[in-house]
């Protein structure tokens, strides 16, 4: 028997309701990060990566403009269905992210510190005594020098990189069983970048952590990743491993990002790729593939009628009507 996916997200919805009218921003996603496992997830902005992490941790505002539908299975059980309290008590303690700007989620009145502790204090039967040994502890783990002497200190005394790390010692500090964590690194510069990959790689090698790591950038993907989800305009048209999503992806908006990367080795004079057209806004959605505008292989099957992702082979879905003569065609030109 398998055992239990850590995460199993299937057929999410999550809808805004605003004042033009009902947008759904994730439309019907399914996905699963295993424990101990590194899930990646790329997009264009605006293809509703934030959203998706924000539904899981249910964080956007239930009350006036979102709304759920679907199941977000956390160890089997549905997030989606669980109270405020329960919710409040799984976030930050067995489900932990890491948000895309950290100065925004640190709080500028409390020293770092007293932000680390009161999310140990919050969740663990311990000491403030204790709490503080152990936010200097994870201070240290995440790489900051001199950490008795930082912990006393406020956001606005640190760098960039080292609020990034304290929001990753405080989601961290309650050892979580899933993080999440959206584009974490994209305001750091490469070397604290590179640091704090390493980090998140550690504590999954040591602790089996799962990862749900949400990133524009595909290099970061093929380094920490194992399996990978693309999304477009709220849904998934891509899911491979690294290995097949980087030696033959299929659907042809991953391929464009893949032509994407700027290759360190590759002809200087190279234009970098870019995929034509502009992703249509979510008022506006088309009514065949979604991709279809933008597709170099569009037909009019394309412009009608929308493709379901499907199996190509074991382990590698895609949602394309013409992936298999897409690739048929790409070894017919290399033979
Ligand atoms: N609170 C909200 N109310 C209405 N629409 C929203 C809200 N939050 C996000 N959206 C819309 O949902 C869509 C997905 O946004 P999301 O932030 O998830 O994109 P993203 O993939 O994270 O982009 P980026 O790479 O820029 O971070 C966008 O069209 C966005 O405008
Ligand atoms: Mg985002």
């Amino acid at each position: 028997m398998q055992e239990q996916p850590l995460l199993d997200v299937k057929e999410l919805k999550t809808h805004f309701h605003t004042e033009r009218g009902r947008m759904t921003a994730v439309d019907g996603i399914s996905f699963q990060v295993n424990v101990g496992e590194i899930v990646g997830v790329v997009g264009e902005s605006g293809c509703g990566k934030s959203v998706t992490s924000q539904s899981i941790l249910r964080l956007l505002d239930e009350k006036n403009t979102a709304a759920y539908e679907g199941e977000i299975l956390f160890k089997g059980t549905n997030l989606l269905k669980l109270s405020d309290s329960e919710m409040r008590n799984i976030r930050g303690n067995d489900i932990a992210m890491i948000f895309q700007d950290p100065l925004s989620s640190l709080n500028p009145v409390y020293t770092i510190g007293y932000q680390i502790a009161e999310t140990i204090l919050l969740h663990q039967d311990v000491s403030k005594k204790e709490a503080y040994a152990r936010a200097v502890e994870m201070l240290r783990i995440t790489g900051i020098p001199a950490p008795e002497k930082r912990v006393n200190e406020f956001p606005h005394q640190l760098s960039g990189g080292m609020q990034q790390r304290v929001m990753i010692a405080i989601a961290l500090s309650c050892l979580p069983q899933l993080l999440i964590a959206d584009e974490p690194t994209t305001a750091l510069d490469v070397t604290i970048q590179a640091q704090i990959i390493e980090l998140i790689e550690e504590l999954n090698r040591k602790h089996g952590m799962g990862v749900l790591f949400i990133t524009h950038d595909l290099g970061v993907v093929a380094e920490l990743c194992t399996r990978v989800v693309v999304m477009y305009l709220g849904q998934i048209v891509e899911e491979a491993t690294v290995e097949d999503l980087f030696t033959q992806p299929l659907h042809p908006y991953t391929k464009g990002l893949m032509k994407s990367i700027p290759h360190l080795d590759g002809d200087k004079s190279e234009k970098l790729h870019v995929i034509k057209g502009m992703v249509p806004t979510l008022n506006n959605v088309p009514k065949g593939c979604r991709f279809a505008p933008r597709c170099l292989y569009a037909d009019e099957l394309c412009l009608e009628k929308a493709p379901d992702l499907t199996e190509y082979r074991k382990g590698q879905k895609v949602r394309c009507w013409h992936a298999e003569r897409i690739v048929l065609e790409e070894e017919g030109q290399y033979a």
